[in-house]
């Protein structure tokens, strides 16, 4: 265990894909038990900042560190217990459709744990009816609608309870009152289980209501990080630009 306050932390991080460089000395720090926000222009590099956070990806350079420690020089075994303290909602859910609600949400027990059949059982009930869908365990996911895909998919990224979890685009193309039980879900797991989490969304009513910071990525990096408030009252012409969705300004004429 370490004494960092900060969950996650990239540190001058670079990563260069189809020859851009889409990550380019990108910093940010994540305080232990807060909900950070990432927003920015589609393809400005979000996902592939996720990716970093749980190793799935190596820099080119700089460092990451989970709870202090640098997964970048960690050896396998060291990555792998790293990986132990993180659930991810991806962004469909991807639920396996030849498997039961109940048998999706169980997989990463089966795969990384030895736990007896009824504790499994009585752990993927418990988590289940934490994501309001008690009772969904013998549904299919094509059975299910894309806001109880979603649900389903937090039961199983919070079956092993981890630390830290990791959400891309929770609320993209759901409803708005579908999209409001996520953002309160989200909250909840903050409270309940005192996790960190970082949310990547375009949603920006959510973005305001479940943050404690807010982060815009643009050009491989953080651009302006801040309370919702802070973000709610930029200046920064770009910033301003997105968060108000405005046809005209320095992200048009970039794009042109
Ligand atoms: N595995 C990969 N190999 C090569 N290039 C990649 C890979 N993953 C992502 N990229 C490129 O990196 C850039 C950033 O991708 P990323 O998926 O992080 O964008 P994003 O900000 O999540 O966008 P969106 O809002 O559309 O999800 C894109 O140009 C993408 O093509
Ligand atoms: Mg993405």
């Amino acid at each position: 265990m370490s004494d960092s306050p900060y969950a996650l932390s990239l540190e001058g991080v670079t990563k260069r894909l189809r020859g851009r460089n889409v990550l380019d000395g990108m910093t940010l720090r994540v305080p232990k038990g807060e909900t950070f926000v990432i927003i920015g222009p589609s393809g400005t590099g979000k996902s592939v900042t996720l990716k970093h956070m749980i190793g799935l990806m190596p820099p080119d350079s700089g460092r990451i560190l989970v709870e202090g420690e640098d997964i970048t020089t960690a050896s396998p075994e060291q990555l792998d217990a790293a990986r132990t303290k993180f659930g991810v909602l991806f962004q469909n859910g991807a639920l396996l459709n030849s498997l039961t609600v109940g048998e999706n949400v169980a997989l990463p027990l089966r795969e990384h744990t030895t736990l007896p059949e009824d504790e499994i059982r009585r752990i993927v009930k418990e988590k289940l009816a934490m994501v309001d869908m008690a009772g969904a365990e013998d549904a299919t996911p094509d059975a299910i609608s894309g806001g109880m895909k979603k649900r389903v998919g937090l039961a199983r990224a919070i079956v092993r309870e981890p630390q830290i979890i990791l959400y891309d685009e929770p609320t993209s193309g759901l409803d708005p009152v579908m999209s409001n039980v996520i953002n309160h879900l989200i909250l909840n797991m903050k409270k309940t289980l005192h996790v960190t989490s970082v949310v990547v969304t375009h949603d920006m009513g959510s973005a305001y209501l479940i943050a404690d910071r807010i982060a815009m990525i643009h050009h491989g990096r953080i651009l302006q990080e801040g309370t919702p408030k802070e973000i709610l009252q930029t200046k920064d012409p770009v910033v301003r630009q997105f968060i108000d969705g405005s046809i005209q300004g320095p992200l048009t004429t970039e794009a042109a």
